[in-house]
């Protein structure tokens, strides 16, 4: 606990933490001082002087910037004095000099703390008259961002922001005295994925996005606090809107999750809400074209396909893929119809590029904040930067001002391989072997003709194992203690089985270690809670564990686990007349093995996809039934970590689009049930009853106070109070900086209605005592004489599959994603659609001279079965023998070639 001191402000006593800025000791204790370059979350500068107040010393009182002086026992300051006023009206007099009187067609006026605080603090008229320095505005610096150098103050915060917390020191000062401007370097844009925080904590105009740009001011805003679900860190954002459109996300401080910084994807995919293309209409197939349709058509076209389909086959030829797009309680109402209604287990929402649900729903789960704070993270994992971008930036820090050692074992390198201490790569289809060196363990593989390797050869391979094994407490007593593991698929074109061996073998060698799931799908760990894959049911139990629970809840639960995405494709592709519904999937975009994706669904008994965007895969559905989107819809979402925040509904959903538990209930009255759901608390209150991984998380629980940074499931075992932060979450720094997060307050935002009184304290406890369970098919009241099946865990040991050895002139694919990709949602977002880079194969310079070719040169990369044409590139942190391409990128990419059968995907290059 840091320690408590306590200092004067303006005459009222005022606690704070020692090693605390005065600035914000005095904001938490009731007075704000205005201010322009502190921002909480970055190292103070001291760099505007507009937070001068008078600090007693000595010789009596002097001004001092607040933002640059620690605390001190006893500390004396006065902060609205004559002489503190003069000196803020003198610095606001300095700063108007030169700024431009640019208001009236400003994107911050209206949100602009320089014209709030001259208004307030400033002189009521300027003593200058001179002409105003002038430059070229606003000039693009990227994509994304304009820069207006006229209205720069010089606060030094983007800057700032782009080397400490981004790491990417693209943005900076030039020229000296009144000609100091604020740019980018000559040839460098600002090309960063987090370019949207310089925007957002700019206290001028000078940095706007371009998505923003003069669509509205921030009399016309409404908003709503929420989270980004736009991948599974779960970002919490300020949603705003205007006359129904969703025209901005703004980061909202979350101190255990984003600590108010959002990735670009995440800031400025709201695009897509608005987007013209969006389904709006139920579509049913008649011929070869897809023709508008109303509900109940659309359903009983629906409800017939998949009911043929399963009279005559049974109902594991249904299969539903996908749900990550869905919040929790859609996911839930869907697994219900899936499960309980139709009685297929063939659920999957992990779209083939997953981990078996019961190793990442089965292990003790960390935070991030325990990843940041961990003696050692070790990363079996899809490149963080490109995938999980907010959680790269939380580790980026923790590496920097902490030192975290992370211990990369990768198939190639990757952005974090910048940060890790120790990077160990190895070739696709061969992390157990890597795995198995890591714990010193003998029988490993032979590694064949290119072996994995550091550079510096075997004895430097040797020693940075070694280095490892220390910094992972391997030979301790308790191995792995304090060890975060973040695991994930590193490569598309490399088995699950193959990843799953080595994650096996790190489990039973590191039993004290914690771990993350890195699948990046936005509420992929809310699906696979609520049952969406194959063997499981909600609330964390298995198939089995659950069947005695479910079965008297819901009515059914299914005779036989059934298949997941790829088997269930396979299944189609292969002939086997299956009914096939797409839950915000598109497989043949998003699936790593398109051609496999393509053949199922031409060959599918039946189609139905459910999704707000038209895409490949629904373009060959038999019926398409039009969902809500995000900002659309209310509900909860789950994080990687197993933390379940709220999601707000801004706006109301275009056309007749439905959200996703809607549909799920009205298919299910199409098909002759009744899913016995009426409303989302109905839903969540059925979840927080029967899911045991859910027990103690109520909507009470949920909408408390305490609860703004949301909950993991499952609760801890011991007394949890509400109305302070849940625990193990330090005392927070502000949850808004009312500089960073312009517009309305928190205080403002729209009121949920769903928000009621919660208890202040309770004791959860994990599977244990039965709820009563409440509605629908969970309204039995004996399931309380159920006891609670027990949590899934995962200790298996996996077989790796058998790996062919590589030949000479093969290169072993490894292929990962981006974040700005040809995915449905980025391609109806105008401003980021241009951003998908051109895909490249990355070839080490070894193997590129050996084959004969060269960077630059155009070729044909093909394996047995198809080919595709692509640059090639030398790169040295490609591992030998390998080469390294992206997945769904602008003019092809790695889907076309990838065989989700083979262990690996070799290639061969030929010339075009
Ligand atoms: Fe500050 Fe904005 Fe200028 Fe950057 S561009 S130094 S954030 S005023
Ligand atoms: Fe959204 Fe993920 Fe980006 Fe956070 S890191 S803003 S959750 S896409
Ligand atoms: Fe303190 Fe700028 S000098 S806020």
């Amino acid at each position: 606990m840091p320690e408590q001191v306590t200092l004067i402000v303006d005459g009222r006593e005022v606690p704070a933490q020692k090693g605390e800025k005065l600035i914000a000791a005095a904001e938490r204790g009731g007075t704000y001082i205005p201010r322009f370059c502190y921002h909480p979350r970055m190292r103070s500068v001291g760099m505007c002087r507009m937070c001068l107040v008078e600090v007693k010393g000595p010789r009596g009182y002097s001004l001092q910037p607040a933002c640059y002086m620690d605390v001190a026992p006893g500390m004396e300051i006065i902060t609205s004095s004559t002489k503190v006023r003069k000196a803020q009206d003198g610095v606001l007099e300095m700063l108007l000099v030169n700024h431009p009187l640019d208001c009236p067609v400003c994107d911050k006026g209206g949100e602009c703390p320089l014209q709030d605080q001259t208004l307030t603090f400033g002189p009521g008229e300027s003593r200058f008259v001179e002409e105003k320095r002038h430059w070229d505005k606003p000039i693009p610096i990227s994509t994304l961002v304009y820069l207006d150098r006229e209205r720069c103050i010089q606060c030094d915060r983007c800057t700032r922001f782009a080397s400490e917390v981004a790491g990417e020191p693209l943005i900076n000062f030039a020229g000296r005295g009144d000609q100091v401007e604020v740019g980018i370097f000559p040839g460098q844009p600002f090309k960063s994925y987090f370019s949207g925080n310089t925007v957002q904590i700019c206290p001028v105009g000078a940095l706007t996005a371009t998505p923003y740009r003069f669509k509205a001011r921030p009399w016309d805003l409404e908003q709503v606090e929420s989270t980004c679900t736009s991948c599974s860190v779960g970002c919490r954002v300020a949603v705003q809107s205007s006359s129904n459109h969703v025209i901005r996300y703004l980061g909202v401080d979350s101190d255990p999750v984003n600590q108010s910084w959002l990735c670009d994807k995440g800031r400025f995919d709201f695009e897509a809400i608005s987007s013209p293309r969006r389904l709006t209409q139920p579509l049913v197939k008649r011929g070869d074209d897809e023709i508008e349709a109303s509900w109940a058509e659309a359903l009983a076209a629906a409800a017939r396909g998949i009911g043929e389909v399963a009279k005559l086959h049974g109902p594991n030829a249904v299969a539903v893929i996908g749900g990550a797009r869905l919040a929790n309680e859609d996911a839930y109402a869907w697994a219900k119809l899936a499960k309980g209604i139709i009685g297929t287990d063939s659920t999957d929402a992990r779209l083939g590029d997953g981990l078996l649900a019961e190793a990442v729903l089965g292990l003790p789960r960390a935070t991030i904040q325990e990843a940041c704070n961990a003696r050692a993270v070790l990363t079996l994992a899809p490149d963080l930067s490109e995938e999980l971008p907010i959680l790269h930036l939380r580790l980026r820090c923790a590496v920097v001002e902490a030192g975290l050692p992370i211990v990369e074992l990768t198939p190639a390198r990757s952005g974090i391989s910048l940060l890790a201490r120790i990077t160990l790569t190895y070739r696709p289809g061969e992390a157990l072997d890597l795995v198995r060196q890591l714990l010193g363990k003998d029988g490993v593989r032979s590694a064949g003709p290119s072996a994995p390797s550091t550079p510096g050869g075997a004895g430097a391979q040797a020693a940075a194992l070694a280095q490892a094994r220390e910094l992972l407490g391997i030979g301790e007593a308790s191995p792995g203690d304090g060890v975060v593991v973040i695991l994930g698929r590193p490569s598309l074109a490399e088995t699950a089985s193959s990843v799953l061996a080595g994650v096996a073998g790190l489990v039973e060698a590191l039993p004290g270690a914690k771990w993350l799931p890195a699948g990046r799908r936005a509420n992929i760990n809310g699906a696979l809670d609520m049952g969406l894959a194959p063997g499981m049911l909600p609330g964390r139990v298995t198939l089995e564990g659950g069947r005695a629970r479910y079965t008297r809840a819901w009515g059914r639960v299914p005779e036989h686990r059934g298949s997941g995405t790829t088997g269930s494709l396979a299944r189609a592709a292969g002939g086997e007349p299956i009914a096939l519904i797409l839950l915000g999937a598109d497989p043949i975009s998003d699936f790593p093995d398109k051609r496999l994706a393509r053949m199922a669904l031409d060959r599918a008994a039946f189609v139905c996809s459910v999704d707000c965007l038209p895409n490949a895969s629904n373009a060959r559905a038999d019926v398409v039934l039009p969902a809500a989107m995000y900002a659309e819809r209310a509900g909860t979402t789950t994080n990687l970590e197993g933390r379940i925040t709220r999601l707000a509904q801004k706006v109301v959903p275009p056309g007749n689009c439905l959200p996703d538990w809607m549909i799920a209930s009205e298919l299910a009255t199409a098909l002759g049930a009744d899913l016995g759901l009426d409303s989302l608390d109905a839903i969540w209150d059925e979840i927080a009853a029967l899911a045991p991984s859910h027990v103690g998380i109520t909507r009470a629980a949920l909408a408390a106070p305490g609860a703004r940074d949301g909950l993991i499931a499952p609760l801890p075992t011991t007394p949890v109070t509400l109305g302070g932060r849940p625990p193990g979450h330090p005392p927070g720094l502000p949850a808004l900086d009312p500089m960073a997060t312009p517009g309305l307050s928190s205080a403002e935002m729209l009121a949920d209605p769903d928000v009621e009184g919660a208890p202040e304290s309770w004791t959860a406890a994990g599977p244990g005592p039965a709820a009563q369970v409440v509605g629908g098919h969970g309204g039995d009241p004996s399931i309380g004489a159920i006891s609670p099946p027990s949590l899934v865990s995962f200790a298996g040991a996996i077989r790796a599959p058998e790996v062919p050895r590589p030949d000479a002139y093969g290169l072993r694919l490894v292929v990962g994603r981006s974040l700005f990709d040809q995915g449905t949602l980025l391609g109806a977002c105008p401003s980021l659609a241009p951003l998908s880079a051109t895909p490249r194969l990355r070839v080490n310079p070894y193997d590129l001279d050996r084959l004969g070719k060269a960077t630059g040169d155009r070729v044909r990369a093909h394996t047995a079965r198809a080919a595709t044409v692509v640059e090639v590139i030398a790169d040295a942190g490609v591992v030998r023998g390998t080469a390294v391409l992206g997945f769904n990128l602008a003019g092809g990419g790695a889907g076309d070639l990838i065989d989700v059968t083979a262990a690996v995907t070799d290639i061969r290059l030929e010339s075009t």
